[in-house]
């Protein structure tokens, strides 16, 4: 029993590719997914800061390796792409495409180069990798991508209207694949982060209208702080296990509470929201009174003599002719 337990949660010699692994949530997830039994490459754009992190990795006793790729040139990702096929015999187990940028401005700000650079990256770059590594997933037969999205690709946030778009499209892009590669034996799921504590969020931090937004936002999640990255790398390394074997298409999953409100006119409201109270005290209130005003209606025609009421086709002339001579012919009433 504790085999077949063990097997079931464990990761064992199971190959991964997992971009963006120096920092933050790229980071905790090598590291969570190494630790599970993973043999991991990873990839960033800074050589030096890689080669000191896979040196931390290999003192823990972790297998993990790493090249220098940005993924924004395309060249850059084949060739990544042939050095974990070297490194691991053509069969991956595990995509994880993480790596991502935000630049925080109004829809009005932008530039078509930001637009450009943060599509590029965060989700051209992952629909390219998922494709060059489609046939290194079937060969491993349980293939696993894992698209990190944002809970900026579900709701609306403030100054987020490119990265958000970014993640919606990764959210979709996760339903597809899940539904069109299924049948080669990859399962295909997303994981949506709040706010975690990364130098991304120290960045975006940095302007005070975001982080006086953020601040406020994450008081409406049912757990009210940021999160840390291994909480988001332990839903990762979930999700890969044997044990999520029929977990496929999913981008919410336990890791998206803070939409769990409800979206109205694009914000976000949980029921201790002080504007959820308010507005559903509203509408609550005026669909009672609709319902009182029916009510009094239908009550009202009961109690109605029966005079007023023509019961057949010979009284309902009748009342028509009174109603042409008191109105038409003499609207006066003289
Ligand atoms: N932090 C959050 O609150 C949060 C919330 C929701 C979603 N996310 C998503 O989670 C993912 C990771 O975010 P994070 O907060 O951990 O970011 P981070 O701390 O800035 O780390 C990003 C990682 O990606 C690498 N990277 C960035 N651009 C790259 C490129 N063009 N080519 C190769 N590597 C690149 C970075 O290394 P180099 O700079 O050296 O290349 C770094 O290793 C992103 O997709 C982000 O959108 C984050």
């Amino acid at each position: 029993m504790s085999d077949c337990r063990g097997q079931r949660w464990s990761l064992k010699d199971m190959t991964a590719l997992v971009t963006g692994g120096t920092k933050g949530i790229g980071y905790a997830v090598v590291k969570e997914l190494a630790a599970f039994g993973a043999i991991v490459h990873t990839c960033s754009r800074n050589e030096a800061e890689l080669n000191q992190r896979v040196q931390e990795w290999k003192s823990m006793g972790l297998k993990v390796s790493g090249s220098v790729c940005d993924l924004k040139v395309r060249a850059q990702r084949e060739k990544l792409m042939e050095t974990v096929s070297s490194l691991f015999d053509g069969k991956l187990n595990i995509l994880v495409n993480n790596a991502g940028i935000s630049i925080p401005k109004e829809a009005t700000e932008f530039t078509m180069e930001d637009f450009s650079t943060i599509m590029t990256t965060n989700f051209e770059s992952a629909y390219h990798l998922s494709q060059l590594a489609h046939p290194l997933l079937k060969a491993s037969g349980n293939g696993n991508i894992i698209f990190i999205s944002s809970v900026a690709g579900v709701i609306a946030l403030p100054m987020c209207s490119i990265y958000a778009s970014s993640k919606g499209a990764m959210n979709e892009l996760t339903k597809n694949l899940a539904c069109e590669w299924a049948k080669d034996k990859i399962r295909v799921n997303s994981v949506a982060p709040w706010i975690i504590r990364t130098p991304l969020v120290d960045n975006l931090e940095k302007d005070s209208t975001f982080l006086e937004q953020a601040n406020r936002l994450i008081l409406r999640t049912p757990i009210p702080r940021p999160r840390e990255p291994n909480e988001v790398s332990s839903v990762v390394a979930f999700l890969c296990f044997p044990a999520a074997s029929y977990v496929t298409g999913q981008f919410r999953g336990s890791d998206l509470h803070f939409a769990i409100g409800e979206n109205i006119n694009g914000r976000t409201l949980l029921p201790r929201d002080e504007n959820y109270s308010i507005q559903y005290g509203i509408r609550g209130t005026w669909t009672f009174l609709a319902v009182l005003v029916v009510l009094v209606l239908c009550l009202s025609l009961l109690f109605v003599p029966e005079s007023l009421v023509p019961r057949n086709e010979t009284d309902r002339q009748l009342a028509l002719l009174q109603f042409k001579s008191m109105i038409i012919d003499d609207p006066l009433g003289a």
